[in-house]
């Protein structure tokens, strides 16, 4: 063989090996990505596993790989995996890598955003409570008791997600540092450098790494070495929002990380829609231009448990337990006309895969069904804080006793005879975010952040001062994510401030547990009390265990568990929400009984039933 022969094979070698290598780079000069080397671009859809359980990922992936997408982005919630320092939790529904399995399989590549701080209207933007056990902490920002909180979380998470990230041979193809960093009032670059700096040791200098902002946020949240990328909707100038992206890029791809294909809910507000039209004309457009997108939500699921967060716009705004989102695929995993438009859509820039899209799945509506009072919330304090209260002289917070999320009772004594109504109030709103005040153990009524800022008693010194306190989600967006939790300053009757404080964290998620007979040893009032109770009843579905919608007709506000799952909170009076999914998973089929549970907080209906239905309802409005 002649030197000639020998090039030639040596580049065709070379050219295998590159074809070989998986890489996902960008070239600045065409202004794209490339994937192995060829040309690409990613049309993308936000899930968050988090708010789907596990037995469900596949589906709702498959049904967004059958509507033309090619990659899921995915937010991992700090404070869902650590949810004390240092301990851990990846199992079932946390199982990060048993979801990227499940991506791969579907053929969908992943953009990973793993925050710390992710916002998502998840509580506290994903960060763990437990940060603000040091009052003084400034959160997202250099602040060394934060980076080391930082650190030693993503010691764990990164090297974890390291074997899946694209050129390792997984479907990981980038990573978001942050989120909306420029929206935060800090602008510290310097956290920003230790981030990227802390993201680049742990995985390499190979991955793909960006930030997000919102127009208004680049200046604060971009960095050189991390890719920029824009976020906007709809109805929003996407001329000018990518020229703001091209003064920070000037040469690559034009990204929108979040194009909003619906908009959350409020307790209170209308329930958000964005018609079909203004979504697909916009998607469009974005694509005609070349431009990569990912459309959130593409699948928004559900805020089980106390997993919602809150927005602040002058007012304290708690979001939703649903988290349907108007999105393509409905809470209850359903394709619905939006997907069908929306796969029309991209059809015209590439080639969908071969097969129909899954019909919807069957629902199920039974009932009523009768629940028994188990008896009021005050007579199992014994079980709810087993360890004995701490005593204080003037209120704590929930971090500083160490309670995440959930409830927090509050008792003292009234120091005097209260003869004439007196009031009972805070100041500066500082209720965060609920309270139930109950004297001598009959309900006198609520305060709330923002809201009802005082009550007025009366009643015989001595008597025993209940409130319970209500954590309703964390503030997930905006200027300042100290959202302290509990009574924030003195609560005070008429001039004077109360003290002398027993502190009962309670435990009510362990008192749910299906399992769990304490109530059946219990004798129960006869008389239906207004003021914090559970609830129960057993019930059989009557065939296979399909999906279906509780409504809770009369029913005030509340938290509701099935089989021990806590599905999340219910507040019908306030809306839009009336009914909550009840993913078919969590129930067991015909004849086998099924128990559900509820904390109803104020009241109950004459006949204390529920329902069961085969739709959502999800848009009562109270004018
Ligand atoms: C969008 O922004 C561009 C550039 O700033 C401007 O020229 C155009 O008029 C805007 N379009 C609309 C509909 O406002
Ligand atoms: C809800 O919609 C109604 C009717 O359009 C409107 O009057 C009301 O102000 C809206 N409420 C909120 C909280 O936006
Ligand atoms: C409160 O009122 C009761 C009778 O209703 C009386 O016996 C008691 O002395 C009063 N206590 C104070 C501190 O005034
Ligand atoms: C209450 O709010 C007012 C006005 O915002 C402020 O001046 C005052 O310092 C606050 N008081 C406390 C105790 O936080
Ligand atoms: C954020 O809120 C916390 C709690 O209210 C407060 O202590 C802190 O000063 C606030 N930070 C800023 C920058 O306003
Ligand atoms: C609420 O949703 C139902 C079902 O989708 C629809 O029929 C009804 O018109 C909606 N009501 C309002 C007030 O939007």
């Amino acid at each position: 063989m002649g030197p000639g022969p020998r090039l030639w094979l040596l580049f065709l070698l070379h050219l295998l090996a590159q074809a070989a290598r998986r890489s996902f780079v960008v070239d600045r000069e065409r202004r794209e990505f490339l994937l192995d080397g060829v040309p690409f671009r990613y049309v993308s859809g936000s899930l968050h596993y988090s708010r789907v359980p596990s037995q469900l990922w596949s589906d709702r992936l498959h049904k967004m790989r059958m509507s033309g997408l090619n990659a899921v982005q995915v937010y991992v919630p700090w404070n869902y995996h650590e949810p004390q320092p240092g301990v851990y939790n990846f199992q079932g529904n946390r199982d990060l890598v048993a979801f990227l399995k499940a991506a791969s399989s579907e053929d969908l590549l992943v953009i990973l955003r793993p925050g710390p701080y992710i916002c998502a209207e998840w509580e506290m933007g994903g960060l763990p409570s437990w940060l603000l056990r040091k009052p003084d902490i400034v959160l997202r920002t250099s602040d060394p008791d934060f980076l080391a909180a930082v650190d030693s979380w993503f010691h764990v998470l990164l090297p974890m997600v390291q074997p899946w990230l694209y050129h390792n041979g997984g479907n990981i193809i980038s990573l978001q540092v942050e989120n909306e960093y420029g929206s935060y009032f800090a602008c510290d670059y310097t956290y920003l450098r230790h981030l990227a700096g802390l993201f680049r040791a742990l995985l390499g200098d190979e991955i793909f790494l960006f930030t997000t902002d919102g127009p208004e946020g680049l200046r604060c949240g971009t960095l050189q070495g991390l890719y920029c990328t824009v976020d906007f909707g709809p109805a929003d100038n996407m001329t000018k929002i990518f020229a703001k992206q091209r003064k920070y890029e000037p040469n690559g791809p034009l990204v929108n990380s979040e194009f909003y294909t619906g908009w959350l809910d409020y307790w209170g507000g209308n329930h958000s829609t964005k018609d079909v039209k203004s979504v697909t004309r916009a998607l469009q457009d974005i694509l005609e231009l070349g431009a990569n997108v990912n459309m959130y939500m593409f699948h928004g699921g559900t805020n089980f448990g106390y997993w919602n967060g809150a927005d602040w716009k002058k007012v304290y705004l708690p979001v939703t337990t649903s988290y349907d989102y108007d999105a393509p695929i409905s809470e209850a995993g359903d394709p619905t006309p939006k997907l069908f438009a929306i796969r029309n859509v991209i059809s015209k820039f590439q080639e969908l895969p071969l097969g129909p899209l899954p019909l919807p799945s069957p629902k199920m509506k039974f009932g009523p069904v009768t629940l028994k009072l188990d008896g009021d919330l005050l007579n199992f304090l014994h079980v709810l804080c087993p360890d004995e209260p701490t005593h204080i002289h003037l209120p704590l917070t929930f971090e500083a006793v160490k309670q995440d999320y959930g409830f927090l009772l509050y008792r003292t004594r009234l120091p005097q005879n209260l003869t004439k109504p007196t009031q009972l109030w805070v100041q500066n709103s500082s209720v965060h975010d609920r309270a139930y005040v109950m004297l001598d153990g009959v309900f006198q009524g609520i305060m709330e952040r923002g809201k009802e800022a005082a009550l007025f008693l009366t009643g015989q010194a001595g008597s025993t001062l209940d409130v319970l306190l209500e954590n309703m989600g964390r503030i997930s967006f905006g200027f300042n994510q100290s959202d302290f939790k509990g009574l924030l300053q003195p609560l005070v009757l008429g001039q004077v401030a109360l003290t002398d404080w027993q502190l009962f964290p309670l435990n009510i998620d362990a008192l749910m547990d299906s399992e769990n007979r304490v109530f059946e040893t219990k004798k129960c009032d006869v008389k239906f009390p207004s003021g914090p109770a559970f609830y129960s009843a057993t019930f059989r579905v009557p065939g296979p265990a399909w999906d279906t919608f509780l409504y809770l007709p009369g029913w005030t506000k509340g938290q509701v568990w099935i089989n021990g799952f806590n599905l999340g909170r219910y507040w019908t009076k306030r809306g839009p929400q009336q009914s909550l999914y009840v993913p078919g998973p969590l129930l067991l089929p015909t004849g086998a009984p099924n128990s559900i549970k509820l904390l109803e907080l104020e009241h109950a209906p004459p006949g204390t039933q529920i329902q069961f239905l085969d739709r959502p309802l999800l848009n009562f409005t109270i004018h």
